[in-house]
C-alpha cells in the first residue's frame, strides 16, 4: 500500500492535521502539515482549527497538544514513544524533591509528563528556557527539571546560583563523544559545530552554536559556512539537506558508534504505517484527566504568554 498517498487522502477526509518533530523519520516529515521544534509545535497545536491532531513525535508532545486543545481528538501513532527525560522524572518523586525547596519557582522543560507539568510554575523548551529563567527575579530560587545538562548550561549563561537541578538526561545527547567531535573538527577544519543544549558541558564548550532544533536549522541557513558538524538527533539532517542542499552536514557519532545512539529510539518508533492506521481507526487517543490537564495548562500557558 502507498501509505503516504492514503494518509494524504484520510487527512482531507477527516479534517486532520499532522504535526511532526524534526527528529522523526524523513518520510514522516514529508507527510506532515507542519514540522517544528517543541515550542513551535505547541503553538501550532494551540492554534489549529483541524478536528483531529495526529502527533508524529513522542508522547509528551502529543500530551502537550491535548493540554492545549482539550476539545480536539489528539492521536499518537505509537503510544510507546516515550522520552528518556520525561521517563526520568516521575511525578511522585518530583513532588518529594519539590517539597525540599519551599518557595522555589519550578521551571520544567516541556519534556515531562502532564503530571509533572501540573507541579510546575512555568514550562520551557530549548527555544525559550533562558528567557523563562530570566523572567524569574534573581532573588527567587529555581528548581529546573528534568535535564541536568541543559540546566547546567542555563546556569552558565545566567550566572544563577540559587538553582537546583533534577538529575535527568537524554539518551541521545548524553552519548555524543567529545573525542570524536574533536577528531571530526581536525578532519573538517572549516566546519562549524552546532549542538543541542541537552549535550554535556564539554561538548557545548567546543560548539560554535548551541540552540533548539529550529534555532540550529535557522543558524545553518544564515551562517556563511559550508560545513557543519551536527551534534543532535539524526532526524534533523532531513530538513538540513532539504533546506540547504549546497551545504554539507556531518553527523557527530556517539561514544560507541555501533549503538546508533544519535537516533532517538522513541522518535524512530513513528512510521508511515502507524500514522496510516492511527488516522484510519482514530486510535490510540491521548487522554488526560481534567484535573491534571487544567493544572498543567497553567504552566504551559505561562510559557506561551511569555513568548508573545
Ligand atoms: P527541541 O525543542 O529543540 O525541538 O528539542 C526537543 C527534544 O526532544 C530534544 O531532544
Ligand atoms: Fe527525549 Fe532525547 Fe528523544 Fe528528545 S532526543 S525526545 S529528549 S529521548
Amino acid at each position: 500500500m502507498d501509505y503516504a498517498k492514503e494518509i494524504v487522502r484520510l487527512k482531507k477526509e477527516k479534517n486532520a492535521v499532522i504535526l511532526a518533530h524534526y527528529y522523526t523519520r524523513g518520510e514522516v516529515q514529508e507527510v506532515a502539515d507542519f514540522i517544528g521544534d517543541s515550542l513551535a509545535l505547541s503553538e501550532k497545536a494551540a492554534a489549529t482549527d483541524a478536528s483531529i491532531i495526529v502527533f508524529a513525535g513522542v508522547y509528551f508532545m502529543a500530551e502537550t497538544a491535548k493540554i492545549l486543545s482539550p476539545d480536539k481528538k489528539v492521536l499518537i501513532p505509537d503510544p510507546e514513544a516515550d522520552c528518556s527525560l520525561a521517563a526520568s522524572c516521575r511525578a511522585e518523586d518530583f513532588a518529594a524533591f519539590k517539597a525540599k525547596y519551599p518557595g522555589y519557582k519550578v521551571v520544567a522543560y516541556v519534556n515531562t509528563t502532564a503530571e509533572v507539568k501540573a507541579l510546575t510554575d512555568i514550562c520551557c523548551t530549548s527555544s525559550n528556557a533562558l528567557q523563562v529563567v530570566r523572567s524569574i527575579p534573581a532573588s527567587e530560587g529555581v528548581i529546573f527539571a528534568p535535564d541536568r545538562n541543559f540546566g547546567r548550561y542555563i546556569q552558565s549563561m545566567t550566572g544563577r546560583e540559587n538553582m537546583v537541578l533534577w538529575d535527568g538526561a537524554c539518551h541521545v545527547h548524553e552519548e555524543f563523544s567529545l573525542e570524536r567531535i574533536l577528531d571530526l573538527k581536525k578532519e573538517y577544519p572549516q566546519a562549524k559545530v552546532v549542538a543541542h543544549p541537552e549535550c554535556k558541558a564539554p561538548v557545548l564548550a567546543v560548539s560554535d552554536f548551541v540552540g533548539s532544533t529550529a534555532a540550529i536549522l535557522d543558524f545553518c541557513g544564515r551562517d556563511e559556512s559550508k560545513e557543519y558538524i551536527v551534534v543532535t538527533e539524526s532526524g534533523i539532517l532531513h530538513q538540513m539537506i532539504k533546506s540547504y542542499p549546497e551545504k554539507q552536514f556531518i553527523p557527530a557519532p556517539p561514544i560507541d558508534s555501533t549503538c546508533g545512539c544519535n537516533d532517538c529510539a522513541y522518535m524512530k518508533l513513528v512510521t508511515l504505517e502507524k500514522i496510516y492506521h492511527c488516522l484510519r481507526d482514530e486510535t490510540p487517543v491521548v487522554e488526560i484527566s481534567e484535573e491534571i490537564r487544567t493544572k498543567a495548562f497553567g504552566s504551559i500557558r505561562a510559557m506561551l504568554d511569555l513568548s508573545k
